[in-house]
C-alpha cells in the first residue's frame, strides 16, 4: 500500500458467471481500466475489482439445464472471466467470487452490524412476502401476485410466496432524497440521477433480502432456512474484496479504500446501486460510496447485446484479429460514453484503419523513420519554428489539457478526440513544411531539425495521452522515441514538452497499427466467432466447406433417412491428387491444400492439421467433392471438400482414398 498517495477505488460490476463474457461485459471493464490506468499516471494509489456474482436463480437455473451442479457451473465458468481480461491486458488489483468462503462472511457481517447497530429501529424484519420476480434480472418485479412482465427483459415474472426477511427501504426515502441534493456527483449523469431521485421521490416499499424457495445463495446468519437475496449479497462484494467481513471493521486495507470512489455500471442496474446499495449502507452506519456512473448500453442488430438474448459478438476474436487496442479504441471513440451506442464489426474495422493504421500508427513511422534517415536516428534540436501557424508546443498543451478534463469527466470520445486532434495538427505541419524535401537543401537544415523535433515531442504527448486507452501502442511508441522507463509509470501533469531532449538516441522504428484488410479482417473474426459460439459445428473433419454429416450445419433442414440416386447423383465426387498443403495461419486445425482434379487445381480448406502434417499428404491420392459452393475460411477460400471418415469420440480425420492409383479427376459413383 501506497500510503502517501491519495487512493482512488473503483469497481466494475460482479458479472454472473452463468456464461461467458461479451463485448457488453468486458466494455464496462475496459471502461474502469482506462480509468484506472489514468488515474494512476494522475499519482492516485489505485485499488480496481472486479468479479464474478455466483448465487442466484439464474445460475441454478443455468447449471440445471446442463446437468450440473451451480457450483460446477461457475467453476467452469468464472476462469473464462480472468483469462479474458489478462487477454485484454486489464489491471484489475482485485477480483472477487460470491461463493467464496470470504464473502459469506462478510456478508453475514453487514447484517449482523446492521441489526446490531439499529435494533431499535427495525430496518430489518420478517413478514409474508407475495410478489413477481425476475428469474433472469434477479429482479422484484412487483409486490401483488398479479401477473407481470419484467421492465428489462419484457419476460413474464415468476409467482413468489414465502415469509422472508424484509429490508424497510421506506424509512430511507428522505435521506437518499437529501444525499442526492448535497451530492449532485453521487449519481452520474445528471439525467440518471433525475429518474433516480424522481423513482425515490415517488415513495419506497420496503424490500424481501430473503429466499426460502432458494438454495443457492448465502445462508442468513442463525436461520439458515433463508438465503441472502443475490443482490445484497452481489453488492457486498465490493466491500469483501478490500476485507470487510474480518472483524468489527474490517481490515485495515478496507480501512484505506472503503468507501469506493466510483461504481461503474450499466444503466440497467442504477437502482440497485443508488438507492437500494446506499440505503442498505446508511442502515449498517458505513460510509457511502462517492460515486456511482450508470452507462448506457452497446446495441447490437438495434437490441441491448445480452447473454439472455443471444445476440452477443465476443471480444476474443477481434483481440486475437486485430489486438487489444483496437477494441479498446473502438469502444471508447464511437460510443458517447453515458449513452447507449452501436457496436458494429465493420465500423470498428473502418476505425482501425483511419485513426490507428493511418492516423497515429502512419505519422509515427514518418516521423521516426525521417529522424532516422536525416537526423542520424538522434532527436534533433529545434531552432526558430517555420511557420507562425504551428506555434509547438501550444498544441500540445492544449491537447494535454482538453484530454486530461475529459478523462477527469469519463468523457472518453472527447478525450480520444482532443489527442488525434494533434495527430491531424502534426500531418499538416509535415505536409506544408515538408521536411523531405527540406532535407534536400543543406541551407533549410535548421528548418528540418525543428519540424522533426517538433512532430516527435507532439508524439511523445500522444504517447502518454493516450496510453489509458491503447496502452500497448503508447508504450510501443515510448520506447521508439527512445524514451526511457515504463509510459504506464508517467505522471500525466509532468508530461512537459521539454522533456524530449535532443541528441537522444530514437529505437527501432515498426509499425504499431499495420493496416488491415476490411474483408479478409470480418471473415476471420466471423470465422473464430462461430467457433466460440458453436464449438461442435466448426470444422474438425476432412472438410470446412460443408459438414461432414449431412444436415448437421446449425439451420440446416435435417436429412430425410433415405435419398434416391439422383439425390446422390448430385454430388459431384472425383478422385484427386494432392499437390501442396500449408497450414493456416491462426487455425489450429486448418490446411490450405492444393489438389489437382484432372482439368483443374482446386484449393481446399481442410480441418485435418491435427491428424496430418502437411509435407506428409503431397502425392496423396484423395477424394474431393467438386460441386460445393465456395467458402472463406480465417479468409482463405474453399473450393470443395476432401473425404474422410471421423473416427472416435474427438472425431479424427482419416482420409479416404483408393486401393489402386486412380488418375485425378475420375468420377466417384
Ligand atoms: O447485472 N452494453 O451482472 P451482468 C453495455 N451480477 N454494458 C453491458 C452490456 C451491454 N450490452 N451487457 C452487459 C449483473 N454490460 C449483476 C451485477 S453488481 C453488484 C451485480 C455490462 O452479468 C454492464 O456493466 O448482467 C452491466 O451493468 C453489466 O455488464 C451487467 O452484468
Ligand atoms: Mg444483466
Amino acid at each position: 500500500m501506497a500510503e502517501s498517495k491519495p487512493k482512488f477505488y473503483l469497481t466494475t460490476p460482479i458479472y454472473y458467471a452463468n456464461s461467458r463474457p461479451h463485448v457488453g461485459s468486458a466494455y464496462t471493464t475496459i471502461v474502469c481500466d482506462t480509468i484506472a490506468r489514468y488515474k494512476r499516471m494522475c499519482g492516485y494509489d489505485v485499488a480496481y475489482l472486479t468479479g464474478t456474482d455466483e448465487h442466484g436463480v439464474n445460475i441454478e437455473r443455468a447449471a440445471e439445464k446442463q446437468g450440473i451442479t451451480p457450483q460446477e457451473l461457475v467453476d467452469r465458468n468464472y476462469p473464462i472471466f480472468r483469462e479474458l481480461w489478462k487477454l485484454l491486458d486489464i489491471r484489475y488489483t482485485h477480483f472477487v467470487r460470491t461463493t467464496s468462503p470470504e464473502h459469506a462472511r462478510s456478508v453475514q457481517a453487514l447484517v449482523r452490524r446492521t441489526l446490531r447497530r439499529a435494533k431499535d429501529k427495525d430496518y430489518i424484519y420478517r413478514a409474508k412476502y407475495e410478489g413477481r420476480y425476475c428469474i433472469h434480472d434477479n429482479l422484484y418485479v412487483s409486490d401483488s401476485a398479479e401477473p407481470a412482465d419484467c421492465p428489462t427483459c419484457g419476460r413474464p415474472a415468476e409467482l413468489i410466496s414465502e415469509e422472508n426477511y424484509f429490508f424497510r427501504l421506506s424509512a430511507f426515502q428522505d435521506r437518499l432524497l437529501k444525499h442526492y441534493q448535497e451530492h449532485p456527483e453521487f449519481v452520474q449523469p445528471d439525467f440518471r440521477r433525475n429518474e433516480v431521485v424522481s423513482f425515490v421521490g415517488s415513495g419506497l416499499k420496503d424490500i424481501s433480502i430473503s429466499r426460502k424457495t432458494i438454495k443457492w445463495g448465502i445462508p442468513w446468519p442463525d436461520d439458515p432456512e433463508h438465503v441472502f437475496y443475490v443482490w445484497y449479497d452481489a453488492l457486498t462484494s465490493y466491500m469483501t474484496a478490500i476485507g470487510w467481513g474480518v472483524g468489527e471493521n474490517g481490515t485495515a486495507e478496507f480501512q484505506r479504500y472503503w468507501p469506493a470512489d466510483l461504481h461503474m455500471v450499466g444503466k440497467e442496474i442504477i437502482r440497485f446501486h443508488a438507492v437500494y446499495w446506499p440505503a442498505f449502507l446508511m442502515a449498517a452506519e458505513l460510509p457511502l460510496p462517492k460515486q456511482i456512473f450508470a452507462h448506457g448500453w452497446l446495441l447490437f442488430e438495434q437490441e441491448k447485446m445480452s447473454k439472455s438474448k443471444g445476440n452477443v459478438a465476443y471480444p476474443e476474436p477481434i483481440v486475437k484479429v486485430m489486438g487489444n487496442d483496437a477494441l479498446r479504441y473502438y469502444l471508447l471513440r464511437d460510443v458517447v460514453f453515458g449513452q447507449d451506442g452501436n457496436f458494429s464489426r465493420d465500423a470498428l474495422i473502418t476505425r482501425y484503419n483511419s485513426d490507428l493504421a493511418n492516423g497515429l500508427g502512419n505519422l509515427a513511422s514518418r516521423v521516426l523513420n525521417m529522424i532516422e534517415r536525416y537526423c542520424g536516428g538522434q532527436i534533433p534540436r529545434p531552432g526558430e519554428r517555420p511557420d507562425s501557424k504551428y506555434l509547438f508546443p501550444v498544441p500540445a498543451n492544449s491537447a494535454k489539457n482538453n484530454a486530461i478534463r475529459a478523462f477527469e469527466s469519463h468523457n472518453f470520445s472527447a478525450a480520444v478526440q482532443a489527442i488525434w486532434g494533434l495527430i491531424g495538427v502534426v500531418d499538416r505541419y509535415l505536409v506544408d513544411t515538408k521536411p523531405w524535401g527540406l532535407a534536400e537543401n543543406p541551407a533549410q537544415r535548421e528548418v528540418l531539425n525543428t519540424v522533426l523535433h517538433d512532430a516527435a515531442g507532439a508524439l511523445r504527448f500522444v504517447a502518454i495521452l493516450a496510453h489509458p486507452v491503447i496502452p500497448h501502442a503508447s508504450q510501443r511508441i515510448w520506447e521508439q522515441l527512445g524514451q526511457s522507463g515504463r509510459a504506464e509509470d508517467q505522471r500525466i501533469e509532468d508530461l512537459d514538452w521539454d522533456g524530449l531532449k535532443a541528441g537522444t538516441k530514437i529505437g527501432k522504428p515498426e509499425a504499431v497499427f499495420p493496416r488491415v484488410d476490411k474483408k479478409e479482417t470480418w471473415e476471420k473474426i466471423e470465422a473464430m466467432e462461430q467457433e466460440i459460439r458453436n464449438p461442435a459445428s466448426a470444422p474438425t473433419a476432412a472438410t470446412s466447406s460443408a459438414p461432414s454429416t449431412p444436415g448437421a450445419a446449425a439451420g440446416a433442414a435435417p436429412a430425410p433417412t433415405k435419398i434416391g440416386i439422383e439425390d446422390f447423383a448430385k454430388v459431384e465426387m472425383r478422385a484427386g491428387v494432392i499437390k501442396a498443403a500449408e497450414r493456416v495461419a491462426g487455425a489450429d486445425r486448418l490446411l490450405k491444400i492444393l489438389v489437382d482434379i484432372g482439368d483443374e487445381v482446386r484449393q481446399v480448406v481442410a480441418g485435418i492439421a491435427l491428424a496430418y502434417a502437411p509435407e506428409d499428404l503431397i502425392g496423396k491420392n484423395v477424394v474431393v467433392v467438386a460441386n460445393l459452393a465456395p467458402r472463406k475460411l480465417r479468409g482463405v477460400e474453399s473450393n470443395g471438400m476432401i473425404v474422410a471418415a471421423s473416427v472416435g469420440p474427438e472425431g479424427r480425420p482419416v482420409l479416404c482414398t483408393f486401393t489402386e492409383d486412380v488418375p485425378p479427376g475420375t468420377r466417384l459413383k
